[in-house]
Order: structure tokens, then C-alpha cells, then sequence
């Protein structure tokens, strides 16, 4: 099948970067969150990043205007029911994925492929409420989406070899680097990457180091262009907290178990960037 018109559900930090990069692509978007005013927040960062294109004579006036009239956005999820490939960036909940793919499942044609954006739930419990298991996997995009490289994308055990390849072709064309994980929690990125972000916690948490001598080390030592406390709270508290109770939830593996410090500061409502609070404070 060929994929011309994509979708994206959830249009929080990920769904919007994701939808640039779909518009930048040369794709119509639509998409549909049930907050316009977050939406409103995305559409303003996509026209942020890509004036910051045009000044730096990377793209022209003519091409950003362009790129902005591929987006569309609603709060009506029936809006994304002519779509060919739909991406799911709704917050790491997987009962709230769950029942998003059952809803687009009904409204969506049979060929529609579902994508989902999680950093590591079970793909294969999402495509078990859909009647296309064969056509959901992980697409899983690195924040922000526009600048990172890669694409992980997750096979379950039902999705179809058609849907890989028509996936990993469909990747190509975003310009980015496409790999295929199986479907165990964390894939490959989150996986590795969980223990040493949750470990920088504990360390702040058990006295250890500053804040700053963490962020500073990782920083200077292993040329990170962020610290891995800056990157909690790039990520989002409470995302960073969701990630590391499933892992522990499949793996049962102390490396994964959420440090109580993330807990308490999430229940604070210290989210990181998106509240202006977490390590850090922001204006
Ligand atoms: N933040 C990261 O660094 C990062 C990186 C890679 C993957 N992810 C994954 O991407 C997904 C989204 O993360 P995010 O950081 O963009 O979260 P976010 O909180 O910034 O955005 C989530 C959006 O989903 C919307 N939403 C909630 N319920 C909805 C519903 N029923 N229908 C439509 N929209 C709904 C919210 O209004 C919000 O705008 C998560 O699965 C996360 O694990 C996040």
C-alpha cells in the first residue's frame, strides 16, 4: 500500500515534533489531540523551529509556509479516519493506548497501519485490541523527533511482513536511520539507556554527587551533550517514572525500579521542562 496522508494521535511534546517531521517529508498530517491548547503549544513550536530554518537559510519563506499547510489539527478523533498511517504519541499509559487503537481500529479503513510512539509498553498488548494485528508496531521516535536520527521500530510476533516492509520503506523516506526491535519492554534504547538515567537519580538521591557534578561529568567524561539529569527532565518526569515501572513490571529487575526521589517529584508536579520544574528550574 501506499502511504500518503499520515496521522498523529496525541500532539504533546513527541506527536508535534513527529508531525513536523512527517510535514517536512512532504506528507499531509492531521493531527488530534483532546487539548487545543497543547495543540496550539505544538503548532507554535513547529513554526518556531522552522523560522529558526529559514534564518539560518536552511529552508526558504515558501517552504515553511508549505510545510505548515500539510498540518492539520482537531480534537475530533473521526478526523483521522481516511488516513493510510496513523502514529500514536498519547502519554506512556498503555490502558490509554489500548483503547485509542480500538477506537481508531473502528473508524480507520481495514490497509490503515497503527504506529505507536511508547518508549517501551508492549506493542503486542496494543495490537490485541485492534482486529490488524498484523498492521500495528512500535515507531518509536527520539526526542525531539526532527533532529534525532533514528527510528526504532517494533515487531511483534503478529505483525505482518508486509507491514515491516511498507514501514521501513515509509521510515526512508523521513530521512531517518530505521532499525527493528523485537517487542520486549524498552526495545533497544530505553532498555539500555533506562538504568543509567534512573542510576544518575539514585546518585543525586544517596548524596553521592550535586546535581551539577553529575550533569557535568557524564557531560565532559562521555561527551553527552546533556547531562542525564537534564535529559529527565527533557524526557518528562512523569514519562521517565511510567518507563521505569513497566520495565520493572516485566523485568522485575532492581535497575529498573523507580528511585522514590522521581516519585516524590512527580507527584509534586515537578515534570521537568513542560511544568518549568524538575532538576532544574526553567523560565
Ligand atoms: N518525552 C520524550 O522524550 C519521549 C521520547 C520518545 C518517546 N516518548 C513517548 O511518546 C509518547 C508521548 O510522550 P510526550 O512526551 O509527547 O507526552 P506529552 O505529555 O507531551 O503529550 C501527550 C499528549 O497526548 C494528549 N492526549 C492525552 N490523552 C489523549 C487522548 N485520549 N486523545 C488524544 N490525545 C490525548 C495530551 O493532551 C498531550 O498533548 C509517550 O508514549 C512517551 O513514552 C517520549
Amino acid at each position: 500500500m501506499e502511504i500518503k496522508k499520515l496521522g498523529i494521535i496525541g500532539f504533546g511534546q513527541m506527536g508535534a515534533g513527529i508531525a513536523q517531521v512527517f510535514a517536512q517529508s512532504g506528507y499531509e498530517v492531521v493531527g488530534v489531540d483532546i487539548n487545543e491548547a497543547l495543540m496550539t503549544k505544538g503548532l507554535k513550536g513547529i513554526e518556531k523551529r522552522l523560522a529558526g530554518r529559514v534564518e539560518k537559510g536552511k529552508m526558504t519563506p515558501e517552504e515553511k509556509e508549505a510545510v505548515m499547510a500539510r498540518i492539520k489539527t482537531s480534537t475530533n478523533i473521526e478526523d483521522l479516519k481516511d488516513c493510510d498511517l496513523i502514529e500514536e504519541a498519547v502519554p506512556e499509559d498503555l490502558e490509554l493506548k489500548k483503547k485509542i487503537f480500538s477506537e481508531l481500529d473502528r473508524i480507520c479503513k481495514p490497509e490503515t497501519i497503527f504506529g505507536s510512539n511508547t518508549s517501551g509498553l508492549s506493542i503486542t498488548d496494543m495490537a490485541v485490541a485492534t482486529k490488524r494485528q498484523d498492521k500495528v508496531m512500535g515507531m518509536h521516535f527520539h526526542n525531539p523527533a526532527p533532529v534525532m536520527q533514528l527510528l526504532e521500530l517494533v515487531k511483534t510476533i503478529m505483525t505482518g511482513e508486509e507491514t515491516i516492509e511498507t514501514v521501513k520503506k515509509w521510515g526512508a523516506t523521513l530521512g531517518k536511520t530505521v532499525v527493528v526491535a523485537p517487542d520486549v519492554g524498552g526495545f533497544i534504547v530505553t532498555r539500555l539507556f533506562t538504568p543509567f538515567l534512573l542510576g544518575a537519580i539514585r546518585m543525586l538521591e544517596a548524596g553521592i554527587a550535586t546535581r551539577d557534578e553529575i550533569d557535568v561529568s557524564m557531560k565532559l567524561a562521555v561527551n553527552h551533550p546533556m547531562g542525564p539529569l537534564e535529559v529527565v527532565d527533557f524526557i518528562g518526569l512523569d514519562t521517565e517514572l511510567s518507563i521505569a515501572e513497566s520495565l520493572y513490571e516485566e523485568t522485575k529487575d532492581p535497575k529498573y525500579a523507580p528511585p522514590l526521589l522521581l516519585k516524590k517529584m512527580v507527584t509534586a508536579g515537578w515534570l521537568g521542562r513542560k511544568t518549568g520544574k524538575g532538576f532544574y528550574e526553567y523560565k
